[in-house]
């Protein structure tokens, strides 16, 4: 009896929004980590910078959301984040006495750090895609940190035709440019909630070459997608949850679908 080769998967990238965020406490290591076993081909993560000049991985200027703390990141300090718990809320609060408590529950802050070192110890390639928050705030620091980082972990500066395994995200032209300036190599990403005119051709900010648009854009808009790709750029979609909209990304042929569901897309789009 023959054996069925598994069907080859679809050239497009599933990429863990905040990790597997839809049922780990997002930006966890807990989150990542389940990200990789559910096979994503990238993980997606927001950094900040803390008082103390280290750069955390936390969607809201506050922590009040995602942790039994207060406060905006930027005026707490490592050690304060740290002290904090960012998985209880997840589950609606904190389960110390229950013996069935999750254990992403009384989960510490993720530093960028320890996400660069679970990315290289993955075991197999695993893309990680850096979004830049407000970054205007602290005059090119998040950026000079960001970059330094990198650079400590090899990964600033992709050599030859191998593609970088770090790509960098922003709202922002200004840190995409400081970007360039700092680590001309990396792969910039251009998020839009909105399309600004003079992109509504598919052109893109100098030298950025990956769109970011989000899934209502592309719902209300499918056509940007081929005006995105005729002009020579890759399309890289947020956040895409709903079966239906995978479906759409699909058909519109868009190069990563950014998800807080990877395992399900996964199966979705492989099925
Ligand atoms: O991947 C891009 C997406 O994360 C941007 O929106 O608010 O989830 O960071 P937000
Ligand atoms: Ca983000």
């Amino acid at each position: 009896m023959g054996v069925t080769a598994p069907a080859p998967r679809p050239a497009v990238q599933v990429v863990a929004h905040r990790g597997s965020s839809e049922d780990v406490p997002e930006h966890t290591l807990a989150a990542y980590r389940k990200a990789i076993d559910d096979g994503a081909d990238a993980l997606e993560c927001d950094v900040r910078l803390t008082a103390d000049g280290r750069l955390v991985c936390v969607h809201d200027r506050r922590v009040n959301r995602t942790s039994n703390g207060r406060g905006l990141v930027s005026t707490l300090e490592l050690a304060d984040l740290a002290a904090l718990d960012f998985g209880s809320w997840k589950a609606g609060g904190i389960h110390a006495e229950d013996p069935e408590a999750p254990d992403w529950d009384r989960t510490s802050v993720l530093t960028l750090d320890r996400l660069l070192q679970l990315v290289v110890d993955a075991g197999r390639p695993v893309q990680l895609a850096v979004e830049t928050k407000h970054p205007t705030r602290y005059a090119g620091l998040v950026e000079r940190r960001l970059v330094e980082l990198l650079d400590r972990f090899g990964l600033a500066r992709p050599v030859g035709d191998t593609p970088s395994p770090v790509r960098v995200m922003s709202f922002s032209q200004l840190s995409l440019r400081r970007m360039r300036q700092l680590a001309p190599r990396l792969p910039a990403v251009f998020l839009m909630e909105r399309v600004p005119l003079r992109f509504r051709d598919g052109a893109l900010p100098k030298d950025v070459r990956i769109a970011g648009p989000s899934i209502e854009i592309v719902r209300a808009h499918p056509r940007f997608v081929a005006r995105l790709h005729r002009a020579g750029h890759r399309v890289h979609v947020w956040t895409v949850d709903r079966p239906e909209d995978v479906e759409l990304c699909m058909t519109l042929g868009v190069d990563a679908i950014i998800t807080n569901r990877p395992g399900a897309v996964l199966r979705q789009i492989s099925g």
